[in-house]
């Protein structure tokens, strides 16, 4: 759009301003990702630390700003199994976890600062922490294609172009229409394009549609389905979790000792994602890490579901599965 502002003529999408985004005022950019490359940028580290339980598109900065990797492993808690021997110039990077290492986070802000980077994409409500930076993706929370909010020491000094997001929101309009099934391909697609995508300032159109979202009422969902989900599941769940401080999680990780119930939810229509299916291909993750990937089952939590939802989820994880007809 040229700099002169048009006035009058047709509507556009308008999502309302609902004024209680936590990360006004953080720098928007395009993707939680290109976060990551903007502090890399900026900071110029000789190495990162990052674990090796981690998605492949946050290997990518890396690469395009030419640092070294060297990865450690999480422990049962998800927190660094071995103290990192980091050099001068190396950073390190932590993700929190699903949202539920808050209390973590803080810990290694104390501990490593100005070295540590906090990824905060699965924790969209976590606060910024004292340290090098920390960074979201509010895309894994709320429906927009792209995004990201990064809080950083470091900045760099060239000026950034915006990013536009119009040409991928299909998934996001054709599931409130037909539902997220018959949009699954165009949500790939949308999810693709985020890969090699030039470092920009978050489009207006994510801009606006983040603002219209009423974040305390979001907020409040997650920790009330979480808690639902805890209650009833917390002792059939293998992977330990501390329900303190714990705030408007992205998901409740349910590590199963049922190999058929990722197929018997997704058959029911209960979507959960596989974190991160790289990873078993992966030299560095450990058996407890590629574990993970096999049996931990994100169960949606999220602000679009309430009780009856919960309940079902409950119901549909205690089935055992029909005794085989001898
Ligand atoms: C923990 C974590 N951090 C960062 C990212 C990258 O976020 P974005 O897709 O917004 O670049 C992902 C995966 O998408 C992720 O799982």
């Amino acid at each position: 759009m040229d700099e002169q502002r048009e006035i009058g003529g047709y509507f556009g999408l308008e999502p309302g301003r609902h004024g209680s985004n936590p990360h006004a005022a953080a720098r928007a950019l395009n993707s939680a990702r290109n976060c990551l490359l903007y502090v890399l940028l900026a900071r110029r580290p000789d190495r990162l630390l990052l674990p090796a339980y981690l998605c492949d598109s946050m290997l990518e900065p890396l690469r395009r700003a030419a640092v070294e990797p060297a990865f450690y492993n999480v422990d049962a808690d998800l927190e660094i199994a071995a103290e990192p021997a980091l050099g001068g110039s190396d950073c390190l990077l932590y993700v929190n976890y699903f949202g539920l290492k808050n209390d973590y986070c803080r810990r290694l802000a104390a501990r490593y600062g100005p070295a540590l980077i906090v990824d905060d994409s699965q924790a969209f409500f976590a606060p910024p922490l004292a340290c090098l930076a920390t960074l979201y993706s509010p895309r894994k929370f709320f429906g927009v294609a792209d995004g990201g909010y990064l809080y950083a020491d470091a900045s760099l000094d060239t000026a950034l172009e915006r990013d536009v997001s119009y040409d991928s929101l299909r998934h996001l309009a054709g599931r409130v229409d037909l539902g997220a099934s018959a949009f699954y391909a165009e949500f790939c697609a949308s999810e693709r394009r985020l890969g090699g995508r030039p470092l920009r300032r978050m489009s207006a159109l994510t801009e606006a549609l983040l603002n219209g979202i009423d974040y305390e009422h979001a907020r409040r969902t997650r920790r009330r389905n979480f808690r639902h989900l805890h209650a009833a599941l917390g002792a059939a769940n293998r992977l330990r979790i501390d329900a303190d401080g714990i705030d408007g999680p992205m998901v409740y990780p349910f590590l199963s000792s049922d190999p058929a119930l990722r197929q018997r939810l997704i058959a029911r229509k209960v979507y959960v994602a596989t974190y991160w299916k790289e990873v078993l291909h992966s030299a560095q993750a450990s058996a407890w890490e590629k574990e993970l990937v096999e049996h931990l089952l994100p169960l949606p939590i999220d602000q679009r579901y309430g009780e009856a939802e919960m309940q079902f989820i409950v119901d549909l994880v205690g089935a055992r599965a029909a005794p085989c007809p001898t």
